[in-house]
């Protein structure tokens, strides 16, 4: 079986659990961080995964009221003011992905002063997905891979492994279990690229209701699926599967008719 190392959550449902209760969007968005912090606390203690990637603010998020989007940003200020000893105390590693240009500058500050305090934590890598959108990760990592070398033609074709070393989290790996809550059934343009081959589960529960028991439960019941990431049987390994695969084309291209 194969350990579910990177959990991926998009934490859908806050405004509709807010005006089910006749309340302002921002309350379900209030009672969903201190949600981020229950999860964040079991991911690294009890679970003890290796990456746990939070998409707080989408690239499309933008077309929100003007005042939503303010409260977001000053929630993430919020947050890190608030649970930033403590990320550093429990040897979490703390990174934004996406784009950090259109905060507050305090906000900027206080997010590049985790980020270097946390940079040699070993525990759990804690991302932020903020002003983040799939495919924009994917062109900017192309884009920073061609402007890194100017002699195109010795970097021509560029492989898998070119675009995977050019993602803001080059070093976490592929996402193995992604949660979506809120009911919807959709990616929404989150990590595209390193969610070919996890596992989805979807919650009607709404965000801000969301427990670290179901979290633990759905941890569990993804455990025991077989992965078999394109094998017949179960495998333990992409990468290892997708050598194997070239290889064994090779071989049967090279070994005559079937
Ligand atoms: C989606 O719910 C949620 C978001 C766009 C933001 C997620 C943010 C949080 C959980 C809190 C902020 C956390 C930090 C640390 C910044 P929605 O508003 O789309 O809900 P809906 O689908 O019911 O409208």
């Amino acid at each position: 079986m194969s350990k579910i190392k990177h959990v991926a959550i998009i934490m859908d449902g806050n405004g509709r659990w807010a005006q089910e209760r006749k309340r302002p969007r921002i309350w379900g968005h209030i009672r969903g961080v201190s949600i981020v912090s229950d999860i964040v606390e079991v991911a690294n203690n009890e679970l003890k995964i290796d990456a746990l990637t939070l998409y707080a603010f989408s690239t499309e998020n933008w077309v929100r009221p003007v005042d939503e989007i303010k409260s977001l940003f000053f929630l993430l200020k919020k947050y890190i003011s608030k649970e930033g000893k403590k990320i550093i105390q429990n040897n979490i590693r703390f990174k934004v992905i996406g784009s950090i240009d259109r905060l507050p500058l305090d906000t900027v500050n206080l997010i590049v002063d985790l980020e270097n305090k946390t940079k040699s934590a070993t525990g759990l890598k804690l991302n932020f997905a903020f002003d983040y959108g799939g495919r924009k990760e994917i062109v900017e990592a192309v884009n920073r891979r061609l402007v890194n070398n100017s002699i195109l033609e010795k970097i021509l074709p560029l492989s898998e492994e070119d675009i995977t070393n050019n993602l803001f989290l080059s070093d976490v790996g592929d996402v193995d279990l992604l949660i979506r809550t809120g009911g919807d059934q959709r990616i929404s343009n989150f990590l595209l690229w390193q969610l070919a081959y996890a596992e989805l589960f979807f919650t009607h529960t709404k965000w801000p209701d969301f427990t670290t028991e179901e979290f633990k439960e759905i941890y569990k019941k993804v455990s025991t699926r077989e992965r078999r990431f394109g094998d017949v049987s179960a495998g333990d390994n992409l990468n290892k599967n997708i050598e194997k695969a070239r290889k064994d084309r090779e071989t049967i291209e090279w070994g005559g008719q079937l």
